[in-house]
């Protein structure tokens, strides 16, 4: 079985889908590697360190020819024209965002692999890239809004006077949110937290942040996600964050119900009644951002409040994403695949969760579901 690592070509992606520990790891178990010639220039990763592991340094045709092509982000359309037919692809891929993504695929009756749909059970914690990336993304929401804010975090006594802490607000505390409490407390800001799943108040709490109870009900919660939030619920968060967002220096936002455009929480009235040289990190700004305002991969301010909109904060840390991302899509290949060819099992609960294309057909449920709608 050929693997290959292709060239990340995204704007912007600095990542890359496997590091040389692993091609050490998985050439041990029989497999042959083949990387794009630069494929982890941007990570630190050279040519030379894949070489010392045993990988081959090829040019993009010979990688896409391989039988199962690994990259972050999902191939183009031309990578998948350079593909073979019936082999498999392995990447994040949110299908149901890339409709002609999938056809392609089809076309080719390639098996592609979304590990953004890989299922949030214990089995499969090692794969689930979105988790790795959302912890470190979280991480650097907090140090990107520290960095634009113009104070520092911790209570600070000195001969000239005391320094009060920063007051931190986070809206969700799922994976993302729950490392933002986890790294504003570690600076030493006071950390208010609202999420729609009652479950998470002890999770904040137990990190030193403090939960923000809306009485009521009104959210369908199904496989540990928030599948449907009420509009009375959403009223009702919106009265108890109108107050707390004007003492706010940073606000991070992070709620997501999945396969949903985000839910919008920071009106720009109420980023008009906040401090001037407050800041806004929106961390949903790809799913359509919880603010009003905020622009995806840009850094905008209004009314004297800085809101950035990075969409790939897990981009900006490479070296980690790249190691933590090498892990999941490792562990989801020796899942599907050894060295003598494919095994993977279709009622597999793991393999059907993020087997997307199989055989001509979209064949993931929850794309079509969502494809559906969108039609
Ligand atoms: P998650 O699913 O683990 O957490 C999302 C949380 O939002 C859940 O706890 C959910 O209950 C909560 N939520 C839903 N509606 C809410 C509402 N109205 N108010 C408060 N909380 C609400 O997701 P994860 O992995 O933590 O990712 C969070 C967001 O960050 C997603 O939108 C994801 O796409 C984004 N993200 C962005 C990155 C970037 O670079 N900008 C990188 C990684 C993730």
């Amino acid at each position: 079985m050929v693997i290959s690592v292709l060239k990340e070509t995204k704007e912007h992606e600095r990542r890359v889908a496997l590091t040389p520990d692993l091609i050490k790891m998985l050439i041990k178990k029989g497999f042959e590697i083949v990387v794009e010639s630069k494929a982890g220039e941007t990570s630190y990763y050279k040519d030379e360190d894949y070489v010392a592991a045993g990988a081959k340094i090829v040019d993009k045709s010979q990688a896409c020819a391989s039988d199962i092509v690994l990259k972050v982000n999902a191939p183009t359309i031309q990578e998948i024209g350079l593909m073979r037919e019936n082999t498999c692809s392995l990447s994040l891929l949110y299908g149901y965002t890339q409709p002609e993504v999938l056809d392609a695929f089809n076309a080719r009756k390639i098996s592609s692999f979304g590990l953004d749909a890989i299922p949030r059970i214990s089995r499969a914690q090692k794969m689930d890239a979105l988790s790795s990336q959302a912890n470190l993304a979280g991480y650097k929401s907090v140090i990107m809004g520290s960095n634009a804010l113009g104070k520092i975090f911790p209570l600070m006594m000195t001969a000239a006077g005391t320094i009060t802490p920063a007051k931190v607000l986070i809206f969700g505390a799922g994976v993302a949110g729950l490392q933002a409490i986890a790294t504003a407390r570690r600076l030493g800001a006071v950390v208010e937290v609202t999420d729609v799943r009652p479950e998470t108040k002890e999770q904040v709490e137990s990190l030193g942040g403090r939960f923000l109870t809306v009485e009521s009900e009104g959210v369908k919660i199904e496989g540990g996600y928030a599948k449907e939030v009420s509009s009375e619920f959403l009223a009702k968060q919106k009265q108890l964050i109108e107050d707390k967002i004007k003492d706010a220096d940073l606000v991070i936002t992070t709620a997501l119900v999945v396969g949903k455009k985000s839910p919008i929480l920071i009106t720009k009235e109420m980023v008009g009644s906040m401090k001037n040289g407050s800041v806004i990190v929106d961390m949903a700004v790809e799913w359509g951002g919880n603010c009003e305002l905020s622009q995806v991969n840009q850094t905008i301010v209004s009314n004297g409040v800085t809101i950035i909109g990075e969409s790939n904060l897990p981009s900006l840390l490479p070296v980690n994403a790249s190691q933590l991302y090498a892990t999941n899509i490792s562990t989801l290949l020796l899942h599907l695949a050894n060295k003598d060819g494919y095994t993977f099992n279709l009622e597999d609960e793991i393999t059907q969760g993020c087997l997307i294309t199989y055989e001509g057909k979209t064949v993931h449920a929850f794309t079509n579901q969502i494809l559906q709608k969108n039609n």
